[in-house]
């Protein structure tokens, strides 16, 4: 067993739903060990600017079900210099704190990893809409974001039915084609655009558009990611080479609020609680997963060294199915 007293808790990068159940669960499971959390807020800005707020049951009431984060958020690039982490390392220590919760993606990771290195015991939550953190199979806010996701391109699909058309849709995950994966495959659509496999490029589409609407398909949903992006003049060329109506809509950031889904609540409380375990265990800088089936985690350098892939087998039906 450790001697913390204090934790910190931030979160940090893009909000994504279920990090408030997280916090709750960081605070509620701390406090019935008897030790005392300090919110940051604002991240790691809140943080080099000692913006700390004490924590307690009752401030975490009621939030599980709300999107964003209590704690508001930002992304820092001051934090990310030489001084950043000293100075944020010196306020932790004014602050009492024995132990971080870093709540956030992979460049709130490498933030802490910096914290790491000035002494600062982390553990760090992933919540990311993206779901492009190389150590785990589940981030918090990616299965809201899709089935928020989903459901908007099934609004866009009745229309696009009705006039026969063909509708891109972009959707988020910055450099990661997990979302749009996801969507492609839910939503039944007739191929995907995603920055980890340019291979399947603009040609493979227009040939499968072509070829659904030969054999008698008469609308056409092509998901495309972020990280590939220009939506709209994808659609103009898209229309240029079938000669089919083609309009282009940009989800952007409905895909990031909301209320979290049964998941991403239970799932982030889990995490939540398992973090505060960890710190009272007496574990030093680590990163919580969910991995194979099962909560776990890993040191942060070996966490971060992880690189991950779209699974090869998701990607191979989603071809398949999109054949008509
Ligand atoms: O990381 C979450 C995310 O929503 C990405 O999908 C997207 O690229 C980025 O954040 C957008 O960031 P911002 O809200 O700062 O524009």
């Amino acid at each position: 067993m450790s001697d913390i007293k204090t934790i910190g808790v931030l979160t940090s990068g893009g909000d994504a739903p279920g990090m408030n159940a997280a916090i709750r669960a960081v605070v509620r499971t701390a406090v019935a060990g008897g030790i005392s959390v300090k919110g940051i807020m604002e991240g790691y800005k809140g943080l080099l600017e000692n913006n700390f707020i004490d924590m307690d049951s009752e401030i975490v009431s009621d939030i599980t079900r709300r999107g964003g984060t209590i704690l508001y958020t930002a992304r820092c690039r001051d934090f990310m210099t030489e001084e950043g982490p000293v100075k944020a390392a010196q306020i932790l220590k004014e602050n009492g704190i024995d132990g971080l919760i870093v709540i956030g993606g992979d460049g709130s990771f490498r933030g802490a990893q910096a914290l790491a290195g000035q002494g600062v015991n982390v553990i760090g939550i992933p919540g990311t809409i993206d779901l492009d953190i190389g150590c785990t199979d589940y981030t918090i806010g990616f299965d809201t974001a899709v089935n928020t996701a989903v459901a908007a391109i099934d609004n866009i699909k009745d229309t696009s039915m009705s006039h026969e058309r063909c509708s891109i849709i972009e959707v988020m995950g910055r450099n990661a084609g997990y979302i749009a994966l996801w969507c492609e495959i839910a939503n039944g659509a007739d191929g995907i655009l995603i920055p980890e496999k340019e291979q399947f490029d603009e040609q493979d589409l227009i040939e499968n558009i072509l070829s659904n609407r030969n054999k008698g398909k008469t609308h056409h949903i092509i998901i495309n990611a972020e990280g590939v992006g220009n939506s709209l003049r994808l659609a103009k060329r898209i229309e240029a080479a079938t000669g089919i109506d083609t309009r282009a809509t940009i989800l952007g950031h409905i895909q990031r609020g909301g209320a979290p889904s049964a998941k991403d609540r239970v799932y982030a409380s889990t995490m939540g609680a398992y973090a505060v375990d960890l710190l009272a265990g007496g574990a030093r800088d680590r990163i919580i997963a969910y991995k194979d089936g099962k909560f776990t985690d890993f040191a942060i350098d070996e966490a971060l060294a992880m690189k991950k892939t779209i699974d090869a087998y998701q990607f191979l039906i989603s071809r398949l199915i999109a054949q008509y």
